[in-house]
């Protein structure tokens, strides 16, 4: 039986009393499957709160720094670029990279072209790009037509780039893919934000642009106290914040934040860290803010807190501060996928899919007890990786891969289920078993028509070609809301609306029939506090089309778990009656009954959205998580401190290989 590598001291931290919950330890030590000690055997408990030294280590690690504050994403943008350098043929080593998400393509490309002997270990029969995923007819996936008109795509997953992430906007351009604006606040047709989507909360429908300038209808219906009655929701959240921020950046005369230089901005981060690293947004917002409860759910509601006020303060902190209207977006023209699509023609020779990875042994002169330290031979391989396949073509097929290092790029939810032996240290261990994921729920749907776009004399116009006098009974409320109006425009195509949906969205039809006015924007998206919660506008046309796909609802943690308990056919009626909710009843003639939904939680390839972490876990896991384990090195975004940023998987990538490259 493999020995329990005692739990390590010196940086590991934890907010748990270790010291007098002796159970705790053997509780914790059985969670990671491995066999109970008594508390005599193990090591002394680190202490609950988190040193210096730990905190300078996280906030090193999100500024992408080294240990003598000098700033690495130069180095490996050129890395990038360039390639790492060649290996001679000596030193080329079998590498095993197992994940083709970004951080795998990235890393397996990386090692490729440096001279070593790859293979891209992937489960997914038939795509790479894990939470990278665009619902579009052919391209890699093989993949059925996802909405009626066959050029129209959406994004289940990533569909953002903050053109501040160095790594991801260079990648992309160096391939040569071609990427303009993402919208997250609507547009004119010059591409100037407008900003006129809505808001529609506790049964009030406002232009954004209306409540910036004057909230307070909004914030009384919250009841906040009377002097926050003027002040529009990101102001009071900006006010708390900005104390935080002035830690390591300052307000220039425009009010824009400048980072400070390093190392100053270094040691302010992990000031942050050390004060809040272990706390919750809702603990910042009412201890530290002073927010009465009606207060936080004014935030938390329009500025998207509400559903991660348990989870970690650092990471709702970072991710606010990035989606803002002040974030220049970036997309990708056909969809994120082309990322991939890119990344998969430098390593299509070394990639196996459909080999899911269920048992990694690996032998390290460091792990006593080791299975293979008996019989390994001096030049023979130092990992063995057995895969599964998914056997949808046929009998399911068993092949083991043995190489002399790996890189796991698999999130730590779906490192669960895989076995590992030996035992990886303690810290690992715990790190993969407790590392918080957050959920994902996304539900598009298809329209004929890009009806957000028009105006008043549009819907006029189209309404009527359906049937003389439609117009005003959708106005005055009295058009039937029993489904038999879905999808009767002309413009759409016959066949996709099945009577199940027609059934759900009769008996689920919402009571309120007023009908606002057009809300013509273009891109951006609006806000309401029914279970849709954030809907996104396509920024752009497809080319040829006419219509467009809505992202319907965009929601995380609880709001997403809500729609994860639906069967995704009974999702589509109910994001519909949403966005009805929202933009008026009328937008049903153009939903051609295609849409397409995706819960990350539920998805075993992902199994979760991202590694949005706990109080705590920064300081107490991180260094775990990215520590190699003899030959296994790890990357993926969780291994950064940008989770949920193909940014931060491009990082640990770069890293991994680097790491293995050098090993
Ligand atoms: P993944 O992309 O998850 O790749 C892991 C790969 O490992 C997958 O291909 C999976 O199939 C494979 N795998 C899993 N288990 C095994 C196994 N046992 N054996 C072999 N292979 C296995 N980022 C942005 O920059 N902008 C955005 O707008 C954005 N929005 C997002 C929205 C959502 C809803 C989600 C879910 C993510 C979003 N992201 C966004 C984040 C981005 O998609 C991720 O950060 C990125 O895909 C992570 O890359 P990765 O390689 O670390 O992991
Ligand atoms: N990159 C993701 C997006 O653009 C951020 C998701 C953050 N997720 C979270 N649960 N906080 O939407």
């Amino acid at each position: 039986m493999d020995e329990l590598p005692a739990p390590e001291g010196g940086s590991a931290v934890s907010r748990r009393q270790f010291a007098v919950a002796a159970g705790a330890v053997t509780a914790a030590v059985a969670a990671v499957g491995a066999p109970a000690v008594t508390p005599a055997e193990a090591a002394p408990a680190p202490k609950p709160t988190a040193d210096w030294d730990t905190c300078m280590e996280v906030a090193r690690a999100l500024l992408v720094v080294d240990d003598h504050d000098r700033p690495l994403v130069p180095e490996y943008k050129k890395i990038l670029d360039d390639g790492l350098p060649r290996t001679g043929k000596k030193a080329a080593r079998k590498v095993l990279v197992v994940g083709a998400g970004p951080a795998g393509l990235v890393a397996a490309w990386l090692l490729k072209r440096a001279g070593h002997h790859v293979t891209l270990l992937e489960a997914n029969g038939n795509r790479v790009g894990g939470r990278i995923k665009t619902f579009r007819k052919g391209g890699h996936e093989h993949a059925a037509q996802p909405f009626a008109d066959p050029r129209q795509y959406a994004e289940a997953g990533a569909m953002r780039i903050p053109g501040s992430h160095p790594l991801v906007m260079s990648l992309i351009d160096g391939l040569g893919v071609k990427r303009r604006r993402f919208y997250l606040v609507d547009v004119d047709g010059e591409g100037k934000p407008v900003n006129h989507a809505w808001l529609h909360v506790n049964g009030v429908r406002m232009r954004r642009a209306d409540y910036a300038k004057d909230p307070r209808k909004i914030n009384r219906s919250f009841g906040v106290p009377r002097e926050l009655w003027d002040t529009p929701s990101s102001t009071i959240l900006r006010r708390v914040l900005d104390p935080v921020r002035d830690e390591f950046s300052t307000a220039g005369a425009d009010g824009k934040r400048v980072d400070k230089p390093m190392p100053e901005r270094v040691k302010g981060w992990a000031r942050v860290i050390q004060k809040y690293g272990d706390w919750s947004m809702y603990r910042f917002l009412t201890e530290e803010a002073g927010f009465d409860e009606r207060t936080i759910d004014l935030v938390g509601t329009l500025e998207n807190l509400t559903s991660r006020l348990p989870l970690s303060f650092v990471h709702s902190f970072i991710s606010q501060s990035l989606i803002s209207p002040d974030t220049e977006f970036w997309e990708l023209v056909g969809g994120t996928a082309a990322l991939p699509d890119a990344l998969l023609k430098k390593v299509d020779d070394v990639l196996r899919f459909d080999r899911r990875a269920t048992r990694i042994e690996y032998w390290s002169p460091d792990r006593a007890g080791a299975d293979r330290a008996t019989h390994v031979r001096k030049d023979g391989p130092r990992v063995w990786i057995d895969t599964v396949s998914e056997g949808r073509d046929g009998k399911v097929v068993r092949e083991q891969f043995t190489g002399d290092l790996a890189i796991v790029t698999v999130p730590f939810t779906g490192l669960r289920h895989v076995q590992v032996s030996p035992l990886m240290s303690y810290g690992k261990r715990r790190a993969v078993t407790e590392l918080h994921y957050d959920s994902a729920t996304k539900v598009l749907l298809e329209f004929s028509r890009r009806w957000w776009e028009f105006t008043e004399d549009d819907w006029k116009r189209e309404l009527e070609a359906v049937r003389p006098g439609l117009y005003a009974k959708y106005r005055d409320g009295k058009a039937p809301a029993d489904g038999s109006l879905l999808g009767v425009h002309p413009s759409v195509p016959h066949g996709h609306i099945t009577q199940a949906q027609r059934a759900h969205y009769a008996a689920n039809y919402w009571a309120g029939r007023d009908q606002p006015e057009a809300a013509h924007i273009v891109g951006g998206g609006s806000l309401s506090d029914n279970p849709n919660r954030f809907m996104f506008n396509p920024s752009h046309p497809v080319p040829g089309s006419e219509g467009g796909v809505v992202l319907a609802v965009y929601c995380w943690a609880d709001d997403a778990s809500r729609w994860d308990s639906l069967d995704d056919e009974a999702r589509y009626p109910h994001a519909l009656c949403g966005l009805q909710q929202v933009y008026g009843q009328r937008v049903e003639v153009f939903y051609t009954g295609a849409g397409r939904t995706q819960s990350w939680l539920r998805d075993p390839y992902a199994y979760g959205e991202a590694s949005v972490l706990l109080p705590g876990q920064h300081t107490e896991l991180l260094g775990a998580i990215r520590e190699p384990e003899g030959p296994l090195h790890f990357a993926g975004d969780h291994t950064s401190v940008k989770p949920s940023w193909i940014e931060g998987a491009l990082e640990s990538g770069v890293r991994a290989a680097l790491e293995a490259h050098l090993a």
